[in-house]
């Protein structure tokens, strides 16, 4: 059981309504926070693969496709991969709060260091900010967990603000990242203040490192707000909580943990597309593309803002939605099944796109239609997912189970990577092979999933 003291302070936050929408004050702080590390992560990447392939002359590094998408890969990989021992750090050592700050500063370090046109500070930073992510993400998802108890109505709306929050930080991550890296007015202003306008890549890669300072200046300056979430757990709670998991699992445990390996499977294929917008459909919507609106042209990165933003505007829908339907709406296995189509569907799209570039540039609608059905499914199956692991995973196993969820995204992640290493410019057959490749192969695997449904539902049990 909590320490007195530890119970006055969950009381305190309990009754705490005074955050943003009535919510504990200790989410902005959290919302946040959040949204700076995702403004710089997906700021990054959204650079990350054309600066791999820019040519030396460009300021890029001149690497082939091949060696830039596996790089991409790994390295996406490696940033989800480190949530389990950075999940583990916070429980066994550091507790949540002091593990968050820990891996903001590590990626701060790691945004400055790819500042350098060097490629030992590059492969230093990917290094440093897959580590400080680990300590980062999964640990102040866990703490925005902390700040309601169970049952408290606030807690499901209170997951979908972070989320809100973690989407902004996208949606605006590669209009600003790609405009210091890409834009052509800002390479002008380098000329005219002296520099090389090659540089531009490094601009993008600090203007990252200045929003991961940022947000830990907001975490730092309202700590006093989380002060009942996130601590060490103390040497009476390890013991607890080790005498739980020591019960062994019973069969139906097995038979949950059963349905998520499941799902698992599948995410890592919805992964392993989705991703694609880093690696393979940048370097399409670089070289294949006509980014220009109105005649005004804009950084092909810009379009990787498209998902984001599709979420912000589906998500208060499906939310409305899933309430709406309430009891009739469809169970987790058939919902996880209309996400694989939908994504599937998004690929469709790309086939006649791609046979088209064979004729020149294509409009960047193709892309924006394919990012929305993409969202569709995503918000069919990503929070959707989430919550039926949080349900399903026996009580003892929800940390271990988040870290699973992870190692999906990580991965599909490396899968998208490998993917992507297929993509040829100017070769329109090879693009029509691979997107419908991974449009076909989403496809079959929904409907491997529909048809394992009834047995999933049996091993779910009573959750749906
Ligand atoms: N948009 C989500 C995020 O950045 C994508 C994601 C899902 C990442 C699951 C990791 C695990 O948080």
């Amino acid at each position: 059981m909590d320490t007195t003291a530890n119970q006055e302070l969950r009381i305190d936050t309990l009754s705490d309504n005074s955050g943003m929408f009535g919510h504990p004050s200790g989410l902005s702080t959290l919302f946040f926070t959040e949204f700076w590390e995702r403004f710089s992560y997906y700021g990054m990447r959204s650079i990350l693969v054309l600066y791999m392939t820019a040519t030396v002359e460009q300021g890029g590094l001149g690497f082939d496709v091949k060696t830039a998408a596996t790089l991409y890969g790994t390295y996406t990989m490696w940033v989800y991969l480190t949530g389990l021992p950075g999940g583990l750090a916070a429980d066994r050592l550091l507790g949540a709060k002091l593990a968050v700050l820990l891996g903001g500063v590590v990626i701060v370090f790691g945004h400055i260091s790819m500042v350098f046109h060097s490629l030992t500070f590059f492969y230093g930073g990917l290094t440093l900010i897959a580590i400080g992510t680990g300590l980062l993400k999964p640990n102040i998802s866990t703490m925005v967990g902390s700040l309601y108890s169970e049952d408290d109505p606030r807690r499901d709306s209170g997951f979908s603000l972070f989320y809100m929050g973690i989407n902004i930080g996208a949606l605006l991550a590669p209009l600003s990242v790609g405009y210091l890296a890409q834009g052509e007015s800002f390479k002008r202003f380098l000329v005219s203040m002296g520099f090389n306008p090659a540089t531009s890549w490094h601009w993008g890669f600090g203007a990252a490192a200045v929003g991961m300072t940022l947000g830990l200046i907001v975490y730092l300056r309202n700590r006093k707000r989380l002060e009942s979430v996130g601590n060490r757990t103390t040497r009476q709670q390890k013991k607890e909580e080790r005498a739980v998991a020591s019960t062994p699992l019973t069969s139906t445990d097995w038979k949950r943990i059963g349905a998520i390996f499941v799902f698992f499977l599948f995410t890592i294929l919805f992964w392993a597309a989705y991703e694609q917008k880093g690696a393979s459909l940048n370097l399409f919507a670089r070289d294949l593309v006509r980014t220009e609106v109105f005649g005004m042209r804009f950084p092909s990165s810009w379009l990787q803002s498209c998902t984001p933003a599709f979420v912000i505007l589906l998500a208060p829908f499906f939310s409305y939605l899933w309430v709406r339907l309430g009891t009739r709406q469809p169970s987790s296995p058939v919902k996880f099944t209309l996400g694989l189509v939908f994504i599937g569907l998004a690929y469709c799209l790309l086939v006649p796109a791609a046979w088209m570039t064979g004729q020149g540039r294509i409009s960047p609608l193709w892309l924006v239609g394919l990012y929305f059905l993409e969202v569709i499914g995503e918000m069919c199956l990503s929070p959707v997912g989430l919550s039926t692991v949080s349900k399903l995973a026996p009580v003892k196993l929800v940390g271990i189970m988040m870290g699973v969820w992870f190692l999906a995204a990580a991965f599909g992640n490396k899968l998208a990577g490998y993917l992507s290493t297929f993509f040829v410019v100017n070769n329109p057959t090879q693009l029509v092979k691979l997107y419908g490749g991974i449009a076909v192969g989403l496809l079959i695997s929904a409907g491997i999933l529909a048809l394992l449904t009834p047995r999933v539902k049996k091993l779910m049990g009573s959750v749906n």
